[in-house]
């Protein structure tokens, strides 16, 4: 009886065995927030980030790059809680007044974000929003000294 039972149960065990699809397993490229492009010689384009202590930090960037992904590639203090989709305001700059009118206009969805953010100015952008290019060469950024993050009681 034993043998019998011992038997069927690695029959049951084989056939499973055999039937059970092999499931593959993909990996996709991983895109992470702060991924810049390494500038072509000649074409460097220069940002200079003022951070909350009145620091400057200055770098060499690539046109399409967002002042976010710089940022965060950079280790400076921008958060970027929404990773970009211009659904906070983590992310908020205050550009130089100088450089403001060569920026593309802000959309609606960049003006509704920027109502939310902690310290508007007149010159105020979402850095996830502003992309570098030869028109911004030279482009000169100040960090707010604080960011606002809503948060589920924010909205009750
Ligand atoms: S990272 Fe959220 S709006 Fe820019």
């Amino acid at each position: 009886m034993l043998r019998t039972l011992l038997a069927s149960s690695i029959r049951v065990a084989r056939y499973h065995t055999l039937r059970t699809p092999v499931r593959g397993f993909a990996v996709t490229s991983i895109r992470l927030h702060g991924h810049i492009h390494t500038p072509k010689a000649g074409e460097e384009l220069k940002i200079t980030f003022i951070t909350k202590d009145g620091a400057q930090h200055t770098f060499d960037v690539s046109e399409g790059d967002s002042l976010l992904d710089i940022a965060q590639h950079y280790n400076l203090d921008m958060e970027g809680a929404c990773g970009g989709s211009c659904a906070c305001s983590t992310c908020h700059v205050i550009v130089d007044p100088e450089m403001y009118d060569e920026i593309p206009e802000p959309t609606d969805d960049e003006n509704d974000m920027l109502d939310l953010a902690f310290g508007l100015t007149e010159t105020s952008r979402l850095g996830c929003q502003v992309y570098m290019t030869k028109e911004l060469d030279g482009l000169r950024v100040a960090l707010p000294a604080m960011t606002r993050n809503m948060t589920v009681k924010d909205f009750q």
